[in-house]
């Protein structure tokens, strides 16, 4: 069965993650700075399924099949920066997003190259870098009695890998993955998050994206 390691995983959006693969039946190694601090936040998911979670340093997460990294905007690089050759070959998911808070609203950053995803795949052209879960709220993922269903949009420029996780998320409980394209769509996908962390502080919610229309 296939691995996934998320860095970053102590942190609501890595808890979600986790947990929700863990559910689907993948065995989760939830990485941090602090293998304790992984350790205790790990025994605190009660995942359903064969599935477990761990804790682990971001180190050892990044030996897993695939990586999910879930660290804030302004460490996600350097993160992976200092994983590069465990991480070479490899589908590295970013639900990454640079965002700023003002006032009542969150607006959009704009990282050089445009976007998160093309930075991480700047800082590793031997991975294969697909764009996901960006536009969920963490505290309803992490929630399995939450009632979530939920598209992710997903985005890579290696059409394998953007399958590969959209069949990976596809088998995540409460969630449907849809492909929307290539990496040249990152940015308008990352930043969109902030028009939707704006709509639930306004209207005090936890909505996600649903697409209407779609045929499968
Ligand atoms: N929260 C959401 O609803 C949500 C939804 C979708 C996407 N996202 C995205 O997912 C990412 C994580 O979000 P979050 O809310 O979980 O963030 P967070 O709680 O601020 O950070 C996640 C984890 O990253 C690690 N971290 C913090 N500072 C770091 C640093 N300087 N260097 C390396 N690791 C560091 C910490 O783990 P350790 O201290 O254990 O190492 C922390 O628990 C963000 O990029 C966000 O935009 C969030």
């Amino acid at each position: 069965m296939t691995t996934v390691g998320v860095l970053g995983g102590t942190g609501p959006a890595g808890r979600g993650v986790a947990i929700r693969l863990a559910s689907a039946g993948y065995d989760v190694l939830l990485g941090s700075r602090d293998e304790e601090r992984a350790g205790v936040t790990a025994s605190t998911l009660l995942p359903r399924g064969e599935g477990a979670i761990r804790g682990a340093t971001n180190e050892a997460a990044a030996d897993c099949d695939v990586i999910v990294v879930a660290t804030p905007f302004d460490s996600a690089v350097a993160t992976v920066k200092a994983l590069k050759s465990a991480l070479a070959g490899k589908v590295v998911i970013s639900m990454v997003n640079a965002l700023a808070r003002e006032g009542k609203e969150l607006v959009p950053l704009y990282p050089a190259r445009g976007s998160m995803a093309a930075q991480l795949a700047f800082a590793l052209p031997e991975s294969k870098i697909v764009g996901a879960f960006h536009h969920l709220p963490a505290s309803e993922m992490e929630d399995l009695d939450s009632d979530l269903d939920a598209d992710v949009v997903i985005f890579s420029d290696d059409a394998a890998a953007r399958d590969e996780v959209a069949a990976l998320v596809d088998e995540m409980p409460g969630l449907h993955g849809v492909i929307a394209g290539s990496m040249s769509l990152a940015s308008a996908i990352e930043s969109f998050t902030a028009v939707c962390i704006s709509i639930n502080i306004r209207h005090k919610a936890h909505s996600y994206v649903k697409l209407a229309g779609l045929k499968d």
